[in-house]
């Protein structure tokens, strides 16, 4: 019968090694004994970008890339999108299991009745510079947060750690809604809590004289379902640093601030603006041969296209086309989508991208969505973090309940100069 290792062959010394293999995985670890003489440290992996190294076993989101699949607990996104709701979805990311009646109530009433802000961090956010970018306040502000819970920093107590996770689900959208009043010089909109989570967002960023916001029931589906496919995304580069920040035992806020600071990069999460930002430079479908040259030739990229683990299709980009469909009817179709289109069409049919496997990802559309919702794009990275915020939580706090994690702290292969002795300043 075939048995589960790894023999390796140390060429160098002729020796041979078994390794267990658990999961298609071998540990790190167990390389450490491979080792020339008895001072040598022993055989290290090199794994740049972490491009073939899992840092976690987990139980939360499965991301198949070649099959373009992303399941959360087990539920395919496309089920998700289409019959659940945000706050549910997240009640399943963070616990598991769908909530029944009883402990759906009850996580809504939660979330919908910690979405206030202390008014100091309101005054806090008023002190931004008038026109700074809405992902650096949100920022800021998450950071700011631990200052005003100082008991978070408990993060063995369940309790406690449950509080900061209902805070930081309710209070991001108010954040984030915040930013966006700030930056438009318009006073801020209290949180609704006879609203839904969505509805409730749609009323901070958008209520002016009326008594009472009523959101277009279409834009809050729509934004419900962008939030649902935004949630979680396994081991991210906002969520890794998630991971490694928390593992020196921060509080969450924390910790979150560095997540949503890796998200802001035009890499991650900040994909969307640039996106918009690409498809206003490029401002005419006839442009876009001139446009796809200077990507062919390394001059530039297609910003929304590839990903790190899809290779086939991100399902979400296929589930987004769908939901701009929908928006446009409400807001008018924003006429950014036919370039989109267009260089969505000829990309596929393109050599250099058919080779390289790059696919639209879920920013290609999204920012094209808000958009037309009337969100300028800095605002677009926020509207990413707000949902990804359960998912930064619940990897958080898998990570803190994992036995086998410790602090985060990757080798590394040192490849600079030898001792050498101090030369004073006039001798150099
Ligand atoms: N446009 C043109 N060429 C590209 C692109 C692109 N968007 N993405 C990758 N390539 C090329 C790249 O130049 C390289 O070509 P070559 O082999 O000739 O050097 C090849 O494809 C492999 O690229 P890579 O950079 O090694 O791939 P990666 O896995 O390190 O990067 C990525 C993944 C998402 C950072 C990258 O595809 C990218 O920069 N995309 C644009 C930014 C973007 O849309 N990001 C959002 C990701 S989805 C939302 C999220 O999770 O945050």
């Amino acid at each position: 019968m075939a048995k589960d290792t790894l023999t390796i062959t140390d060429n160098r010394t002729g020796t041979n090694y078994e390794v267990p293999i658990t999961n298609d995985t071998i540990r790190a670890m167990d390389l450490r004994q491979i080792k020339v003489n008895d001072d040598d440290f022993g055989m290290m992996s090199y794994d740049p970008a972490f491009k073939n190294t899992a840092n976690t076993k987990s139980t939360i989101t499965l991301v198949d890339g070649e099959k373009g699949i992303l399941r959360y607990r087990g539920y395919p996104i496309e089920q998700l999108a289409k019959k659940s709701t945000f706050l549910e979805v997240a009640y399943l990311i963070l616990n598991g299991e769908l909530p029944n009646k009883e402990q759906g109530d009850k996580w809504n009433y939660e979330i919908m009745h910690h979405t206030i802000i202390h008014e100091n961090i309101r005054q806090l956010m008023q002190n931004f510079r008038y026109n700074a970018h809405p992902m650096g306040m949100f920022i800021s502000t998450v950071a700011a947060l631990s200052t005003f819970y100082p008991e978070a920093k408990d993060i063995r107590n369940e309790n406690i750690r449950n509080i900061q996770i209902q805070r930081l689900i309710a209070k991001v959208p108010t954040i984030a809604a915040f930013t966006y009043r700030h930056n438009r010089g318009l006073p801020v909109s209290y949180p609704d809590n006879d609203l839904s989570y969505t509805g409730n967002f749609l009323n901070m960023m958008f209520k002016m004289t009326e008594m009472k916001y009523e959101p277009d029931p279409v834009l809050e589906r729509a934004l419900d379902v962008l939030f649902i496919l935004h949630a979680d995304h396994e081991q991210n580069c906002s969520t890794a640093a998630m991971r490694a920040i928390g593992s020196s035992n921060v509080d969450p806020f924390s910790a979150m601030a560095g997540a949503a600071a890796a998200l802001y990069g035009p890499l991650h999460g900040g994909a969307n603006e640039a996106v918009l930002r690409m498809l206003k430079e490029i401002g005419d479908v006839k442009n876009i041969p001139a446009f796809m040259n200077k990507v062919k030739d390394g001059e530039r990229r297609l910003m929304g296209f590839g990903h790190r683990v899809y290779k086939n299709f991100d399902p979400r980009a296929t589930i987004i086309k769908e939901a701009a469909e929908d928006v446009f009817k409400i807001t008018g179709r924003n006429p950014l989508i036919d370039i989109a289109l267009e260089l969505e069409r000829i990309a596929l049919a393109e050599d250099y991208f058919i080779e390289r496997k790059l696919y639209p990802n879920v920013d290609f559309y999204s920012g094209i969505i808000y958009q037309a919702m009337g969100l300028p794009v800095s605002m677009f990275p926020v509207m990413f973090a707000i949902p990804r915020t359960i998912g930064w939580l619940s990897q958080w706090q898998e990570m803190l309940l994992d036995d086998e994690q410790k602090i985060a702290r990757p080798r590394q292969v040192y490849l600079g100069e030898g001792e050498r002795d101090f030369v004073p300043e006039a001798n150099r």
